[in-house]
């Protein structure tokens, strides 16, 4: 079986509240699939309310131990934690693999991309610097102080189930935070398994507590952490209407709050590029995890010069993909995470297909692979009456749009309501700069396409969201500054 593991007991499907693993209050559970043939392999906690609230209760015991803990026993906890993250890399992979479906060479890079978090983390704990301010009156010192903001609520997407927790847990308890997280209801299995080695590291109880849900019970248990004033912060990632709901939500709370949310990348090619390496970043960043990605191109922006063979060449590399399950070695991309993504890329090559664009290749489901599966699709002659242009398609469809000057396909790629990230080629030295200061993203590609890294800033502007995560900016959003005014000193 796939799932054999070397060490099964990986496979955690309670929930972990103030360090006991427990069925959800109700008792109730909710089958987890494998979207590569659609069948239940696990069943996990299926909470709601009176879980949320037992997590919250649990980090709030465990909130004034942890905050004073010395820094650098956070990092070593930290430290111990990456090790065995590493350690147990492969059966973390293959989990990975079996609930979300990327292929297992993917899911690898996946579990080190996620661990390289907990490491910088490790790192930056001792770091966290205030400042003595200069002196503005006599007799009077003024010192800046950051302190952990407190309990922390994580939720997380499926798309990267060990990445994207790792890079919100991280930062939260290097700085002295405690965690409620949940993550998203496709993906349980691995965040769970990462949190049993968070608990093997040694983790104090109640320091990260984690529930899983189904869409409808997960809904009442977030519920319940964003009308609790305990919950400090809560650091989303995922669709930008479910992001605007947690900052209605949590607004009685006056909560602080970092958004990673939808986008609609450009991916913009000149006609001076090197063209080999524009479509190589491409095919880099577009079928990264099959397209479901949030910073992937989704408009592609080729100048007139060029389109030709852009699309030539990139068909043939398109083509050539490897489509198959996580069992397959040789896949490069695997099954969408379920039949509603299918449908909607589906969906959006039909709509482009209607008005006018044409196929390269793909361009269909491949029924024979499984339910999920879509082919990795090129299209030409996209115009902005297409749903591909405006919607986040997250699947493996590349539609080529031709564009004949600059200012015209800069305006084109800020003319969306998103802006995480957008990328673009040129060996013009001083179009790079140009280009990079009007484009409107949070992340941007210049002659690159694989942007994603702990050391770097990662977030958008516009409604891809706001605050930012890894890199040393990714502590600020679990701290808050405190002024503190000696007087009388004179
Ligand atoms: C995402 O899709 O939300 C994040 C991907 C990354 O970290 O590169």
């Amino acid at each position: 079986m796939f799932l054999e593991l070397t060490r099964p007991e990986l496979v955690c499907t309670g929930n972990l509240i103030d360090g006991r693993w427990t069925g959800a209050a109700e008792g109730a559970r909710y089958p987890v699939t494998n979207p590569a043939n659609g069948e239940c392999f696990a069943e996990a906690a299926d909470s709601s309310l009176a879980d949320a609230r037992a997590a919250t209760d649990a980090a709030a015991r465990a909130l004034p131990g942890w905050r004073g803990t010395l820094p650098r026993e956070r990092a070593a906890f930290l430290r111990r934690w990456h090790g065995l993250i590493l350690a147990n890399l492969e059966d973390l992979a293959r989990i990975m693999s079996t609930e979300q479906g990327k292929p297992l060479a993917e899911a690898r890079g996946e579990v080190r991309y996620g661990a390289s978090y907990v490491e910088w983390f490790a790192e930056e704990a001792p770091r966290v610097y205030g400042d003595l301010i200069p002196e503005q009156q006599r007799g009077k010192r003024m010192i800046a102080v950051k302190e952990p903001i407190g309990i922390v609520a994580a939720i997380t997407p499926w798309n990267f189930p060990l990445a994207m927790i790792a890079r919100k847990i991280a930062p939260a308890l290097a700085v002295g935070c405690t965690v409620v997280a949940k993550p998203a209801e496709d993906t349980p299995l691995t965040a769970l398994a990462l949190a049993r080695l968070a608990q093997e590291a040694g983790l104090p109880d109640g320091v990260l507590n984690m529930i899983t849900a189904s869409r409808e019970r997960g809904v009442s248990a977030v519920a319940d952490w964003l009308a609790d004033a305990r919950v400090r912060k809560i650091t989303f990632t995922g669709s930008t209407a479910v992001g605007k709901h947690l900052a209605r939500a949590s607004a009685d709370t006056l909560k602080k709050l970092s958004l990673e949310l939808g986008g609609n990348a450009p991916f913009i090619v000149f006609d001076d590029a090197d063209v080999d390496a524009a479509i190589t970043g491409l095919m880099a960043s577009k079928f990264r995890n099959g397209g479901q990605t949030c910073v992937c191109p989704n408009r592609v922006y080729v100048q007139a010069g060029v389109y030709d063979a852009f699309a030539r060449k990139l068909g043939e590399r398109v083509e050539a993909l490897k489509v198959g399950p996580a069992t397959d070695e040789a896949a490069q991309i695997g099954p969408m995470i379920n039949a509603r993504a299918v449908d909607k890329i589906a969906r959006h090559v039909d709509d482009a297909l209607s008005h006018g664009a044409r196929v390269l290749t793909g361009g269909r489901r491949l029924d024979a692979l499984g339910p999920n599966y879509y082919a990795p699709t090129v299209l030409l002659d996209a115009n902005d009456r297409m749903a591909v242009c405006c919607e986040e398609t997250f699947g493996p469809v590349v539609p080529l749009f031709r564009f004949e000057r600059e200012e015209d396909v800069i305006r084109a790629a800020n003319d969306t309501p998103y802006g995480l990230a957008a990328y673009f080629y040129t060996r013009d030295a001083r179009r790079i700069h140009r280009v990079s200061a009007q484009l409107e993203a949070g992340v941007i590609g210049a002659n690159e396409g694989a942007v994603s890294s702990e050391a770097a800033p990662f977030g958008g502007v516009k409604e891809s969201g706001y605050g930012r995560e890894g890199s040393r900016y990714g502590l600020d959003d679990y701290l808050s500054v405190k002024y503190v005014c000696e007087g009388g000193l004179d």
